[in-house]
């Protein structure tokens, strides 16, 4: 075989191996070994390439030279590229600023719940907690609710059997603490009530409420009206009014229900009003005698004050939500506002 067809020879077996070529570090430079090293293939046809006569060298030279030329550049890109394959795989920046991680975050009515808690907490209330899965003896009977009595059925129920039930409200949780502890108790107690009502966007058939209890020697209402009306400056804004209307709850003597004044027009009259510049955003009233004896606490010696407020209502009315069947779809479109 001649020294032509040899280089060509090499040329094509060249040619393969760097299709099948890894491309890191130790495989370009086998490759480079094989063609170019010493006793590599291009390095032993020049050796040969030498003992030819001028004439011969004058055919075959050039052709020598290309191919060596091919194969010195064809390995050094190859080895280019190994390194900065190897580069990227292993540098890495410390002082590159992290990637920020999506993270969740409460939801708009655990936020009002948590905040109003903390207002009252500061004024010396503490939380307390109880069943969602009552017995009509803490959601009604103790709570001064004649058995049969019509004013049961102020809150429609969702009943289990006979006696027990979704609670229609935190006041049950009232009767749990007195039961437990002796005045002086002031007590702040958040929690989800259930009641079995037409759903549309201003009720639901599941909602939140804070229950607030204060007992002791010498309570008296004008303590009740002090104390909303701190909690609410705090948390609406100093300038808001308040405004007792007398009501009725078989636990309380004398009841009110309070609204605050709107503070979106200021009292002036708006869509969230209705034009009437009021919010309603609690019931509340001096404890009534019947339920501390249910609990065996002395109504000649003590007096309290309780009250219930909606955070979903005035989470509502605070971000100007208008369907409350949107704080429970769990849509993270709407949440994520929040
Ligand atoms: N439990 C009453 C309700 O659900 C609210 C309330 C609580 C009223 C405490 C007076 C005192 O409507």
């Amino acid at each position: 075989m001649n020294l032509l067809d040899r280089a060509e020879e090499v040329r094509s077996i060249l040619k393969k191996d760097l299709l099948q070529v890894k491309i890191d570090f130790q495989s370009v430079e086998d490759i480079r070994i094989k063609f170019l090293g010493k006793k590599g293939y291009i390095p032993t046809l020049f050796r040969e390439f030498a003992s030819l006569s001028v004439e011969e060298k004058r055919k075959y030279g050039k052709i020598l030279n290309l191919l060596k030329k091919e194969a010195e550049d064809s390995i050094n890109t190859l080895k280019q590229r190994s390194t900065s394959v190897a580069a990227k795989e292993e540098f890495f920046d410390f002082t590159l600023p992290g990637k920020p991680q999506k993270s969740g975050h409460l939801h708009p009515v655990t936020q009002t719940m948590n905040e109003i808690c903390s207002i009252f907490r500061e004024m010396g209330f503490g939380i307390e907690f109880g069943p969602e899965v009552e017995t009509d003896y803490y959601n009604f009977q103790a709570l001064n609710f004649p058995e049969n009595h019509p004013a049961r059925e102020m809150q429609d129920t969702f009943f289990i059997d006979d006696s027990i039930l979704l609670r229609t409200h935190t006041s049950p949780i009232q009767i749990r603490t007195m039961e437990k502890q002796k005045p002086p108790i002031r007590i702040l107690a958040p929690g989800r009530v259930y009641r079995n009502e037409a759903i549309s966007a201003r009720s639901y058939c599941t909602f939140h409420q804070i229950e607030g209890l204060y007992v002791d020697e010498n309570v008296t209402f004008c303590e009740l009206k002090g104390t909303l009306e701190i909690f609410a400056k705090r948390y609406f804004g100093k300038n808001v009014k308040l405004r007792f209307r007398p009501s009725y709850f078989p636990f309380t003597e004398p009841s009110a229900e309070v609204d605050i004044s709107c503070f979106i027009c200021g009292g002036s009259g708006c869509r969230v009003c209705k034009n009437t510049g009021w919010l309603e955003i609690l019931g509340s009233g001096m404890v009534d005698p019947n339920v501390f004896v249910s609990v065996g606490i002395d109504p000649e010696k003590y007096t309290g004050y309780a009250f219930g407020m909606g955070p979903d209502r005035i989470a509502m009315l605070k971000y100007g939500i208008d369907d409350i069947r949107l704080f429970f779809d769990g849509d993270i479109r709407f949440l994520k506002q929040f």
